[in-house]
Parts: C-alpha cells; sequence; structure tokens
C-alpha cells in the first residue's frame, strides 16, 4: 500500500495558459527510463502533488500515442490548484501517483462513427481520447467533436482546435453561451447546438461526453431525445478522491468506487448507480 502510494517525481517541461484560469501542464518524469515505462489509457487519470501544499486529481488530458510526455490541464478551483496556478512554472518539480481507474471502451468504440461532446475543462478526458483516434483515424467512421464554452476565451486548446479544423476528415462544431462581437460561430449551451445540429437516432454511433454536471445532464436527455441508446453514451465522473485506486472509501456511490470502477461510465451503467449520485 505505502509504495503504491508513493509519488514519482516530474518535471514540469512546458506550461501553456490555455484560458484565464486554466493550464496545461506538460510533465515529464526525472529518472531516466521511466517516461518510456509510464503506460496510460484514454481516460485515466493521476493524482498530482506540490510538495507544501497537497494532492489533487487530473485526468491525462493527452494520448499515449504522443510520446515523450504527458499533459494535465488543471483549472483553477480552490487552496491547492490556486496553488498550482500560482507557485508552478517550467523547470519546477511535482509528485505524481497513477495512472488511475478505467478507460474509455476502445473495443466498443472501434468502427463506429464517433461524437464528442465537451463542456469548458471537460474537453480534458477527451482529448486524450480525440488524440488516440486521431493518431489511428482509419479505425473510426465519422467523427464530430461538438466543443462549447461560456465565453470564447473560456475555450481550451484553441490552437489544437484550429488543427482539427484544418483536418478535413474531422467535423469540429464550436458554441459559447452568448453572442460576443468577434464570434461568428454558434451560439447556445451544448444541448440546444447538439439538437440543432445532430440528425435524430444516429445508427452505429458511439458519444463520448464530459462537462459540468448541468451540461451532462442536460446532454444525455437531449441525447435521449434524438434517440441514442444508453450503451452508446459514454461519460466520466468526477467525484472527491484521496486515494484513487479504492482504499480510503472517499469515492464510492453505494459499492461502486469512482475512482477504480471508473472514472468512465456508460450511461447503462449509471442508471444501476444509486439515487444520491
Ligand atoms: C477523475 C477526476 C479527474 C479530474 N480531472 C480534472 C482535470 O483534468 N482538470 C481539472 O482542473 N480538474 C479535474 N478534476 C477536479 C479536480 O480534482 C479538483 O478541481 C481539484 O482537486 C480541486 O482541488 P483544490 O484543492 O484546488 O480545491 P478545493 O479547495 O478542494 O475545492 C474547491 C471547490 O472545488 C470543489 N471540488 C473539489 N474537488 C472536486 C471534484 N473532484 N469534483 C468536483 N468538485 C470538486 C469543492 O467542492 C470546492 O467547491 C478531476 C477530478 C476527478 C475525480
Ligand atoms: S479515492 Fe480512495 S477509494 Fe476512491
Amino acid at each position: 500500500m505505502e509504495q503504491l502510494l508513493v509519488p514519482m517525481i516530474c518535471k514540469i517541461d512546458k506550461v501553456i495558459q490555455e484560458t484565464p484560469d486554466v493550464r496545461t501542464y506538460r510533465l515529464k518524469f526525472r529518472e531516466e527510463g521511466r517516461m518510456e515505462n509510464f503506460k496510460w489509457m484514454p481516460g485515466q487519470f493521476v493524482e498530482f502533488s506540490l510538495l507544501g501544499s497537497g494532492e489533487c486529481t487530473f485526468c491525462i488530458a493527452s494520448s499515449s500515442t504522443r510520446k515523450g510526455y504527458f499533459d494535465c490541464s488543471i483549472k483553477r478551483a480552490g487552496i491547492v490548484t490556486a496553488d498550482i496556478h500560482n507557485g508552478l512554472e517550467e523547470g519546477d518539480e511535482v509528485g505524481i501517483r497513477g495512472p488511475y481507474g478505467n478507460w474509455f471502451p476502445l473495443d466498443d468504440i472501434k468502427g463506429k462513427n464517433l461524437l464528442f461532446i465537451g463542456g469548458g475543462i471537460g474537453l480534458a478526458p477527451l482529448r486524450s481520447l480525440i488524440q488516440y483516434c486521431i493518431d489511428n483515424r482509419s479505425d473510426y467512421k465519422d467523427f464530430t467533436i461538438l466543443y462549447g464554452a461560456r465565453t470564447s476565451s473560456d475555450l481550451c486548446y484553441k490552437d489544437e482546435i484550429k488543427e482539427w479544423q484544418d483536418n478535413k476528415s474531422l467535423k469540429v462544431i464550436l458554441t459559447i453561451d452568448k453572442p460576443e462581437d468577434t464570434w461568428s460561430s454558434n451560439v447556445g449551451v451544448v444541448p440546444k447546438i447538439l439538437e440543432e445540429v445532430v440528425k435524430p437516432g444516429i445508427a452505429n454511433t458511439k458519444v463520448i461526453t464530459c462537462g459540468p454536471p448541468i451540461m451532462i445532464k442536460y446532454t444525455i436527455l437531449s441525447l435521449k431525445k434524438l434517440g441514442f441508446a444508453d450503451p452508446d453514451i459514454i461519460t466520466t465522473l468526477e467525484m472527491k478522491m484521496q486515494c484513487g485506486l479504492g482504499k480510503c472509501g472517499r469515492c464510492n456511490i453505494g459499492s461502486t468506487y469512482v475512482c477504480k470502477d471508473g472514472p468512465v461510465f456508460t450511461n447503462e451503467d449509471l442508471q444501476r448507480l444509486p439515487d444520491e449520485f
């Protein structure tokens, strides 16, 4: 148990200011050879520790198909994330435990149309899978990314979104909540735009969604209205966590441990969880 809880030291290779309150930290292990042996799957997470401050849970926001580093995109939320934003710069060191949790069902989505639906920082776990699927593009059919944020400056990964828009094999739909002078794309919350742009009952499609709980709730209602079945709707949950590996009992919903049995669930799985969720 102690061994499992010992963080490995990572060096911050790069810091990218994504939005006013989200920064992406590009990480590499300090110890020679460890990066090559660090294996993760899209949807998994790490426990990220800052000496003298504390530990937080973040998904791995990049795909292992992009070699030599991994990214964590961190939104300023409370005490530890504020310390991370205020105190950490390129060259600094942090502790990392993991990777933990299950991952997106890669076998089930192979050969299917993919519809990614993200809101705000919720694009971070999707980005890992999006990169993985782009790097294995011939394994999938239609590929649509619907991404929304409150304002245009709150959209994460702006440079990478431009690359996605330039990639003719992807369809990218962006939206913001309210009109802005320089914004010429969609305006409206994600579920509203979803109902406008997605044709009902798309066969052979897997939907992967992540965002604020309110967005996920209404997105799932819209998907059901459009005729998508529960096993085809996949999401990733954010519960308060501590150990990350099923030991502390901090994250359970009934007998389900979000850190170990999740964080990735289909909407069919979620129906089986107790009402407290
Ligand atoms: C599997 C998983 C993956 C995550 N991935 C990311 C990620 O990629 N990027 C990112 O920015 N954040 C992510 N989070 C959320 C992140 O762990 C919290 O925002 C962070 O721990 C807050 O720490 P803090 O000390 O700054 O805030 P605190 O001072 O602990 O809390 C500040 C506020 O945030 C709320 N909060 C704290 N933790 C969570 C949580 N887990 N879920 C919802 N609300 C919370 C608190 O209730 C409080 O209102 C993830 C969480 C989980 C469980
Ligand atoms: S975080 Fe400790 S049991 Fe899930």
